[in-house]
């Protein structure tokens, strides 16, 4: 821990009486009054418990003004604010807390930067198949530059929930379902956020969410239990919070779940033992929206006040939203029942980030003329093209003739069809609370843009396939595009899904362009990976392009066209049916691994493979591998391939790296990713790929949660995706361990 505002903050919190600490430990969510005079939350609960309708709610919402509670400001009862995007306001209020409260203790402003400011870029589980570190932390940056000159001092980001079910909604936030990506995707981003000086006025701290393995809630459902041993939580889900933090993150929220029964909001074991004392964590905890009050839906606390000591003994140190602690902290410090010593280190926690962002000696880190030019920069459109182009996965690419259907010839007659061709909202995908729908680019737009000429129908009436419009514009072209996939609400918080298929009235518009023999190109625009066998089936080309953000239409144009080799491969399974949930490339091998006969480890309705696997994605040209080595230096492998592009164009392979360990003390995977590398090839060009591989990284946890590196045979696969790879077996002795 860096001692260097120890001091300064132990001044402060001798001068600081009860309520002022406490005050620090609130984050106010703007709460809108409604025409009721009611709060946001509650005006919610009225619409979701049928009070008042969808179309009321929104009315209502319309006539809220926002409610700052300036008075509780004006008397120190609040240390921090969630959601307020706007430099004016957040210069406003940080007036108030500067110049009229007793100790001028400035105010910390929390935002969801999850993927883009104003400028949108893909949503996190497109960009994290772009398998690009370097990538995600220009991107980061450029989040932050926007966010800061809006105000914005902490991004609740970035979100490293290892996710193996595509039915939860969350997937899209995250990188996917492996961890080795997660914790790079994560770390990238951390120091994208913060930059080199956390106190310079375009950078913001990071805070890494969700804490715990929140990915895993049983069944996909959100925000349901999460149970698991303790090997698998420690080989499969903690590592990518832990990168963060060894990245320098300075925040982390712990999540809304309960791991093995114990709600992570007030789960000292994680919070203090792992986060604290294994980890040597010295930033601040901020609970999940309302989270900490939850903890007497989970059946874990009587009531408020129990919440509150909990989470505080825990180690939450700040209460988003919930607002148990202001409720209740003081009576509970005044009654003993709290640890006054509890309180001080949580406040000391909340102080340090404020000092390390700078706030006591420059709390107006931004003004409206900053924010003004700030935002939607021409640099930063073109970072977010490069990185939706990066992020979309060409999943087929057939045609009747042998030859690939893309990139297509201007010169063909195109129709375009469905109704997220010509939408621009929804191409920002969940979670982009400070776009506007109208930044966005929409495939139709950049047709248009472009010059193709090209005829547009949706499609879809009324909730039926139009075929009246489709004849014509289907009948005179040469190539029909389809938009298919989900509304960005489709995907995101509290939007699982049981069956992640195609929606039917989809599928039949694209049986009925199909029915025309004519080639079909596939456009998806989707939050999570979906069940696409009759999609694939029906098409000729199929493009991932998930919601690629504000340059979505011109990402594609630039695809589609030719002017972009895809390069992106999946960083999550696509599986062949909704009951294969949780689905994932690095499964165990079972005592009667799949296969034709019977009595193996099966469905009878459904194949063994899924119809993308983790790691799969073409491009416009072809790569052959050849010559994988397996040598042994400095307690490492190091295992190197000859990668040729074997096509007409230059490209970018995401050359992938796993490895399996044939016999230890536990079942291992059957394949876990170990290293990668995106190499470009010019047409003909061949490269020798290089990865080394520590045997200490080739080690699990033992029955007794001993992390052992044992040796024996490890078998090395080399390839293009989880799938297709070269593979050389390899013995490490016992002499050889670490
Ligand atoms: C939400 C989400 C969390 C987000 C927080 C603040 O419920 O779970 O990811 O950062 O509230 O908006």
């Amino acid at each position: 821990m860096s001692r260097k505002y120890e001091d300064r903050i132990q001044e402060l919190l001798n001068k600081m009486t009860l309520q002022e600490k406490v005050g620090q430990l609130r984050q106010c969510g703007p709460s809108l009054v409604g025409a009721f005079e009611v709060s946001f939350e509650e005006l919610l609960d009225m619409m979701f418990d049928g009070r008042i309708t969808q179309e009321e709610f929104a009315r209502l919402m319309g006539t809220a003004k926002q409610d700052f509670r300036e008075d509780d400001l004006r008397d120190g009862r609040i240390g921090s604010y969630n959601g307020i995007g706007d430099a004016a306001t957040a210069n406003r209020l940080q007036k108030i807390a500067v110049t009229e409260t007793r100790l001028g203790i400035p105010l910390l402003f929390g935002y969801d930067v999850i993927h883009g400011f104003r400028t949108v870029t893909p949503i996190p589980l497109a960009e994290s198949c772009a398998w690009e570190p370097e990538l995600w932390e220009r991107t980061g940056r450029m989040a932050a530059e926007e966010a800061t000159a809006a105000g914005v001092h902490m991004t609740f980001a970035p979100m490293v929930d290892v996710s193996k079910d595509a039915r939860w909604g969350r997937i899209s936030e995250g990188a996917g379902e492996d961890t080795l990506l997660a914790g790079l995707y994560g770390a990238a981003k951390v120091r994208g956020f913060q930059g080199d000086d956390l106190s310079a006025a375009d950078s913001m701290a990071a805070c890494v969410k969700h804490f715990a393995a929140y990915g895993a809630a049983e069944a996909g459902r959100d925000y349901n239990r999460v149970d698991m041993s303790m090997q698998r939580l420690w080989e499969e889900y903690l590592p990518p919070y832990k990168a963060c933090i060894e990245a320098g993150a300075r925040a982390i929220m712990p999540a809304f779940n309960d791991i093995n029964g114990v709600p992570c909001s007030v789960n000292e074991w994680l919070l203090k033992e792992v986060l604290r004392e294994k980890w040597g964590f010295d930033g601040m905890t901020v609970s999940d929206a309302n989270a900490i009050a939850e903890c007497v839906n989970h059946g874990v606390a009587r009531d408020r006040a129990e919440a509150a000591a909990l989470a505080l003994e825990a180690g939450m140190d700040m209460d988003m939203t919930s607002e148990v602690y202001i409720e209740n902290l003081e009576k509970l410090v005044t009654e003993g029942q709290v640890k006054e010593e509890s309180l001080d280190r949580a406040v000391a926690d909340i102080l340090r980030i404020k000092f390390e962002l700078g706030l006591f000696d420059h709390p107006y880190r931004t003004d409206e003329e900053r924010q003004s030019r700030a935002m939607l920069k021409p640099k930063y459109r073109s970072l977010a093209r490069e990185a939706a182009v990066k992020s979309m996965v060409l999943l087929k690419n057939d045609a009747a003739s042998g030859e690939m259907l893309l990139p297509l010839d201007k010169s063909k007659k195109i129709a375009v069809f469905g109704e997220l061709a010509s939408s621009k909202s929804e191409m920002t995908g969940a979670w982009a609370i400070g776009a506007e729908g109208n930044d966005c680019v929409s495939l139709t737009e950049a047709l248009e843009a472009e010059g193709i000429l090209f005829t547009y129908t949706e499609g879809i009436c009324n909730g039926k396939v139009d075929r009246g419009a489709i004849e014509e514009n289907a009948a005179n072209a040469d190539v029909l595009l389809i938009a298919m996939g989900e509304h960005k609400e489709e995907s995101g918080e509290a939007a699982s899904r049981a069956d992640i298929s195609i929606p039917e009235v989809q599928m039949k518009l694209l049986e009925a362009l199909a029915a025309f023999s004519k080639p079909v190109v596939v456009l998806l625009f989707n939050g999570r990976p979906l069940t696409l066998s009759r999609v694939h089936e029906k098409a000729t080309a199929v493009l991932e392009a998930w919601h690629p953000g504000v340059e979505a239409g011109n990402a594609l144009v630039d695809i589609l066209y030719g002017k972009e080799n895809p390069s992106g491969k999946l960083t999550a399974t696509f599986p062949f049916a909704s009951g294969q949930c949780p689905m994932y490339y690095a499964h165990m091998n079972t005592g009667r691994p799949g296969g034709k006969s019977k009595f193996t480890s099966k469905y009878l309705d459904t194949p063994l493979e899924p119809v993308y696997p983790f790691g799969y994605g073409l491009s416009y040209t072809s790569y052959e591998y050849r010559d994988l080595k397996i040598e042994k230096k400095e307690k490492a492998f190091l295992v190197s391939v000859y990668v040729k592009n074997v096509g007409s164009r230059a490209g970018e392979e995401i050359v992938q790296c796993y490895v399996q360990d044939k016999a230890a003390k536990r079942v291992r995977p059957v394949k876990l990713l170990k290293a990668f590398d995106k190499v470009r090839l010019e047409a003909g060009e061949e490269k020798q790929v290089c990865f080394t591989v520590p045997f200490e990284e080739l080690g699990y946890y033992d029955w007794n949660m001993k992390y052992v590196v044992e040796d024996g045979e490890f078998v090395f696969y080399v390839g293009k995706n989880s799938s297709d790879c070269l593979n050389a077996s390899v013995i490490l002795e016992r002499s050889e361990r670490r």
